[in-house]
């Protein structure tokens, strides 16, 4: 039998990685091996500081114990059976989940990522309205698969994803008049993201949101919200859905990623009662959506958030870092909510001091806006893990 020998240093790993896996992404020049909290260990055994989280995956911190434990556990009692049986651990990671949600939220679908939760997320609003538009907006980004990529008006993306699937609208993200003027009977949805992460944080205000919701009941739309990157705590609160920054809006359907499964892949929508109603016998489904080992990991994430304090975290830490982050030089000011947060500078020079930083072993992360800096950290970061941070930001900033 071939057995595959164990590549040990970091050039080895490349240039293996380099030879074998298509070259789809800027990688970083570490090999990351092993991870705790908010650090990141890597091949030759140098510790990094991760305030990007593994593309805002890793929100309860690298192998919280309590999630590690459960998926742990759950292997070695079941790995995988799909919903054509019932699970306790399925059972209880959607009762959980729903648990946090705002009314009227109150099911689940479970599927396997962002992508495939913002298609079934169209899915459902096509199936209840009989309708099949859908409006998305300017700096969107909802995933690579057909539907998604196709309401995806960030940079290039949607062209990549050509031939695009039709009935994608795109309107002006907070200009209320800018959907009024799309949206006909033949819209069946409003989807965004309450704070587009990869356009660079951008946000809109809570009149938008509430001005949304009122629109989309008059004219027989649903509103759906992209929490992917919100949801889950990310925002210092459980969901974006119903909180004072959405104007207490909350939508029909919420889709969520990234954080839920801490890095076993998983994706949901929560919808209503009224909207699951239309949603009949084989009209949604996945194989692997709702498997063990993926619930376990998703009851475990909700509880490490709640038993260890992740939101009050959040809250506070971005309270903490807004203050310390515009006393430093060439800053212009912080976007974003929770632990996604963006420091927008003065000049383009995000790709810069995200290269000056990972240099100082702290991982951060760019986005499609040049002077925005990018942070997703770990929901449990601590106040002197922020102070290490500001602190080599504030010398790369007077350094550069
Ligand atoms: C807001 C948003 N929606 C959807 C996606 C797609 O998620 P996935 O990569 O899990 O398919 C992403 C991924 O970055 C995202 O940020």
């Amino acid at each position: 039998m071939m057995t595959t020998k164990v590549a040990t240093t970091f050039d080895e790993i490349a240039a293996r990685e380099e030879r074998f896996q298509l070259a789809t992404y800027k990688k970083m020049p570490i090999a990351a091996a092993r991870g705790a909290g908010a650090w990141v260990v890597t091949s030759e055994g140098a510790r990094y500081l991760d305030l990007y989280g593994g593309h805002a995956v890793c929100a309860t911190g690298h192998c919280h114990p309590r999630v590690v434990e459960a998926i742990r556990r759950q292997a070695g009692e079941m790995l995988f059976y799909s919903n054509l049986v019932y699970s306790e651990v399925r059972a209880r990671a959607a009762e959980r989940l729903v648990g946090c949600a705002p009314a009227p939220l109150a099911k689940a679908f479970f599927c396997n990522s962002g992508t495939e939760a913002n298609e079934n997320a169209m899915r459902m609003a096509r199936m209840r309205t009989g309708r099949e538009r859908v409006i998305t907006f300017t700096g969107s980004f909802h995933g690579r698969t057909a539907d998604a990529i196709s309401a995806t008006f960030l940079g290039k993306y949607r062209d990549i994803g050509r031939p695009n699937v039709p009935g994608h609208l795109c309107a002006e993200f907070g200009s209320i008049e800018s959907v009024a003027a799309l949206a006909d009977e033949t819209v069946a949805a409003v989807m965004l993201e309450p704070i587009q992460s990869m356009a660079g944080v951008r946000e809109a205000a809570p009149e938008f949101f509430a001005a949304l919701r009122k629109l989309c009941d008059e004219r027989g739309m649903l509103l759906v919200f992209d929490e992917v990157q919100t949801g889950v705590g990310r925002t210092g609160e459980w969901f974006f859905a119903g909180s004072v920054a959405a104007g207490g809006v909350v939508p029909d359907v919420v889709t969520l990623a990234k954080a839920l499964g801490s890095g076993v892949p998983v994706g949901a929508c929560l919808t209503s009662d009224a909207v699951a109603s239309s949603i009949k016998e084989n009209d949604l489904g996945t194989t692997f959506g709702g498997g063990m080992l993926a619930m376990a990991a998703v009851a475990a994430t909700l509880e490490a958030v709640e038993a260890d304090g992740m939101l009050e975290n959040a809250r506070l830490l971005e309270a903490y870092l807004r203050v310390r982050l515009k006393e430093l030089p060439r800053v212009a000011r912080v976007r974003g909510r929770g632990l996604l947060l963006g420091v927008e500078f003065k000049d383009e020079i995000a790709a810069k001091v995200h290269k000056a930083l990972l240099d100082e072993r702290i991982i951060t992360g760019t986005s499609s806006d040049a002077r925005v800096l990018r942070l997703l950290p770990p929901l449990c970061l601590l106040r002197e893990e922020a102070d290490l941070f500001v602190g080599a930001l504030k010398d790369v900033l007077e350094g550069s």
